[in-house]
């Protein structure tokens, strides 16, 4: 397997410190034997209680955001170098989510990529393309523009650092997924662009993910495709036993 795959688990805003702590003991012992690596996200005030949760398992942290400078007047805002002392070694940024509900632009989404490889975070980048613009055709315009933009500025050598999340956002908590010909076709078209931005060897090891209502009744017909390599899994990820058959899926 040359992309090693990875299963992250988005939880939004779910989960107190203690539930956070519970659930991470609870999903600890049914993934130890994955095959791909395993990635929760809780939020930010829960980062403490799962680092503490996740102490000698194989789940890694994730953060669901974080701001793109080091530290100063930015109220409410988290700092990179925060999320390194609380054990976080991924970070979800540009979620449609944040995009639609918080203002996110493709400049923010690329300058919050750029700190997070300069702090030696790696960015998981989420690009999908709207309901309207799927009717309209331009889902592979859009997922190129937004791939170019995330990474604009980006050297080669650390482009494997990071990873795409492929999320149409018509498929984010609706229940209707892409197909796993759908996706996997967005996402070879995602892989092109990466080619063209890098060299096509280099494409060939960035991790891109799928997500958008993958369940533990889906992910193994997703995850065999050829091209996607792993899931971001939000509701599904909130069920210990549903997110453990979709990491052992892979
Ligand atoms: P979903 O969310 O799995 O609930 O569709 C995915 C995401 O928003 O990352």
């Amino acid at each position: 397997m040359m992309r090693r795959p990875i299963i992250a688990g988005n939880w939004k805003l779910n989960k107190t410190p203690s539930q956070t702590a519970a659930f991470i003991r609870e999903t600890a012992p049914l993934v130890s034997g994955a095959r791909c690596e395993i990635v929760v996200c809780p939020t930010a005030a829960c980062l403490f209680a799962a680092r503490e949760a996740t102490r000698g398992s194989n789940i890694a942290l994730g953060a669901q955001n974080m701001f793109y400078e080091d530290a100063g007047a930015f109220t409410g805002e988290i700092s990179p170098d925060s999320l390194l002392e609380l054990g976080v070694s991924y970070v979800i940024v540009g979620h449609s989510e944040r995009r639609a509900l918080f203002g996110e632009s493709d400049e923010i989404v690329n300058k919050k990529t750029l700190k997070a490889i300069e702090k030696r975070l790696k960015p998981i980048v989420c690009v999908g393309e709207s309901a309207l613009q799927r009717q309209l055709g331009v889902t592979e315009e859009t997922v190129r523009i937004q791939t170019k933009l995330a990474l604009a500025g980006l050297p080669a050598r650390d482009a494997e650092d990071v990873a795409i999340a492929y999320e149409p956002i018509w498929a984010i908590g609706t229940g209707v997924n892409a197909t796993s010909a759908e996706a996997n076709s967005t996402i070879r078209c995602i892989r092109a662009v990466l080619g063209e931005i890098y060299t096509a060897e280099l494409a060939t090891k960035i991790r891109i993910l799928y997500g958008g209502s993958m369940n533990a009744g889906n992910a193994r017909d997703l995850l065999s495709a050829s091209d996607i390599d792993g899931g971001l899994i939000g509701g599904a990820s909130l069920n210990s036993s549903d997110f453990a058959k979709i990491a052992l899926s892979v």
